[in-house]
């Protein structure tokens, strides 16, 4: 995948179906002819193939999924697989996120299942990285977000990595209306290509996606997207509301 600029709202465990699609509908009327951004869903993975319908065959718009297991198939009550999201028009998936992180102690080897999982079904991962608030404050930040990056995405081929998209959420920030500054943003965005282009080299570091999420809104968008190495947006509270998301959408 060549590098883009990407606006995805992750939903979380929010709405409903009828709300669901009122959203989407409002989005997609509302996006101006031509807006060449890529702008992927990600609703809870019971809505997926109702917004998939929704999407099919407008331009630059995708839908994915906010999880799948690690493993393929088998008796996990409660789980979604890579494939079950996929035969539902998923075409993304998050992974690392760091509520599934945290809450649900998604360790690298899972992350590095599902990462794999998701490839071999054709879904392309949004990789998920950032630091604590304590790793912020100690000078932790790098050495924590290149042990993500290290621990998960440098066992990949370059041929998988080439459709992984990165984001950066520093945990401070998500959900919190604490953002980091755009210097903040840069410098980790930066840090986190170099260390794409150690390891793959500089025309994939050059190619990668790297998302910012973390109380990214229609207020702060644009300072962040003009960032050289922000290539767009993970937004969560503020991807619920139709107009907000399209203020978004529009501020690169
Ligand atoms: P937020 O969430 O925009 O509500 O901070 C971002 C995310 O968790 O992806």
């Amino acid at each position: 995948m060549s590098r883009k600029k990407i606006v995805a709202g992750n939903w979380k465990m929010n709405k409903t179906l009828p709300e669901a699609e009122a959203l989407v509908k409002s989005i997609i009327s509302g996006c101006p002819e031509g807006n060449e951004v890529t702008k992927i869903f990600f609703p809870p993975s019971l809505f997926i193939e109702k917004i998939s319908g929704l999407v099919n065959g407008k331009a630059n718009f995708h839908v994915g999924a906010q999880n799948c297991h690690h493993l393929p198939a088998g008796a996990y009550t409660g789980e979604v697989s890579a494939a079950g999201v996929a035969s539902c028009g998923a075409q993304y998936v998050l992974t690392g996120h760091s509520e599934r992180r945290i809450y649900f102690s998604e360790s690298s080897e899972e992350l590095r299942q599902k990462i794999d999982v998701a490839l071999k079904n054709n879904l392309s991962p949004i990789y998920c990285v950032g630091e604590k608030i304590n790793e912020r404050k100690t000078n932790g930040y790098f050495h924590a977000v290149k042990k993500q990056i290290e621990d998960v995405i440098f066992y990949l081929k370059p041929d998988d990595m080439k459709r992984v998209v990165l984001a950066y959420e520093p945990v401070w920030a998500i959900g919190t209306g604490e953002t980091a500054t755009p210097d903040q943003a840069q410098e980790m965005h930066a840090f986190m290509r170099l260390a794409v282009a150690e390891k793959f080299g500089p025309e994939m570091a050059a190619n990668t996606s790297i998302l910012y999420g973390g109380s990214c809104n229609a207020g702060n968008a644009k300072e962040l997207f003009s960032c050289p190495d922000v290539d767009g947006g993970l937004i969560g509270g503020a991807s619920l509301k139709a107009d907000e998301f399209l203020m978004i959408i529009n501020s690169f």
